[in-house]
């Protein structure tokens, strides 16, 4: 073994993931283990460097539990989630793009009758805006029975879940279409807001010279049976940061008005056959 070059090493290292009993296990670790390995020699990466990352790892893992997920974080702001959605999610023409799912969403929101209001804690800042239109698929046809999961943050920049002073569930609602696959949420117009900086994931971004907002938005997740789910943002076009969102999750198609009160946007759904 002496005298063995990085590459014989690398060779010899992938060797060993040949007889994997999972095909695709073996495949994926063996491209990781690739790219690690080159990524190592191309940057020159000293011992230190090698331990501080691992550090680093070892203090997201010790940041996760059922309330922080600080892999997912790290994830975000890498960029990887975007890309997974990509790959993954490819929108079809004319459909509504998908983005980041993002860690704040909750199961059990309350479900309500159209036109409903997801405020439970009004606010002061608190600026009234309607989001309304029409669930279709691709030739225009109304979705009924369509499901709509809304949430957002509220005015103060905080999800329910980050704020012990907001009540459980706050900005977040559940609506069905009707016959018409119209819907209208009644809510507050959205604010730009950062995401978590007091771990891990937060230092990194900000070592690296990196902000860590997000341009204001709204979440939806769009469901409806025979139809592709999609999960995806409305982002209000006068925010600050839609160049520069930290979780790279901005598209074109999904940068709407939310001025004079009202938001009119229609969620056209793929087909599953
Ligand atoms: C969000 O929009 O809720 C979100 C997405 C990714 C990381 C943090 C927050
Ligand atoms: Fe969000």
């Amino acid at each position: 073994m002496s005298n063995i070059t990085p590459a014989e090493h690398l060779a010899e290292v992938l060797s060993r993931f040949d007889d994997a009993p999972d095909a695709r296990l073996g495949e994926i670790m063996k491209s990781a283990i690739r790219h690690m390995h080159e990524f190592v020699v191309e940057v020159g990466l000293t011992r230190e460097e090698w331990f501080a990352g691992m550090e680093g790892l070892a203090a997201i893992g010790r940041m996760c539990d059922d309330k922080r997920q600080e892999f997912i974080l790290l994830s975000d702001t890498l960029g990887v989630s975007m890309l997974v959605e990509m790959i993954n999610h490819l929108a079809a023409e004319g459909t509504t793009e998908p983005t980041v799912f993002g860690p704040f969403h909750v199961d059990g929101a309350p479900r309500l009758a159209m036109g409903d209001s997801i405020i439970v804690d009004p606010m002061d800042d608190d600026e009234p805006l309607t989001v309304r239109g029409q669930v279709t698929s691709l030739g225009g046809v109304p979705i009924e029975g369509a499901e709509l999961d809304v949430w957002q943050a509220a005015s103060n920049g905080f999800y329910d879940v980050q704020d012990d002073a907001q009540t459980p569930l706050n900005m977040r609602g559940i609506f069905t279409t009707g016959a018409d696959g119209r819907y209208e949420v009644s809510t507050v117009r959205p604010v730009s807001y950062p995401v978590p900086d007091d771990g891990p994931a937060g230092a990194l971004l900000h070592a690296t010279g990196r902000h860590n907002w997000r341009p204001a938005h709204v979440h939806f997740v769009v469901s409806a049976p025979g139809y592709k789910t999609v999960i995806t943002h409305l982002f209000d076009r006068d925010s600050d940061f839609l160049d520069s969102d930290v979780v790279f999750g901005v598209r074109d198609s999904l940068i709407v008005d939310m001025n004079d009160g009202r938001c009119d946007y229609d969620f056209v759904l793929e087909p599953t056959v």
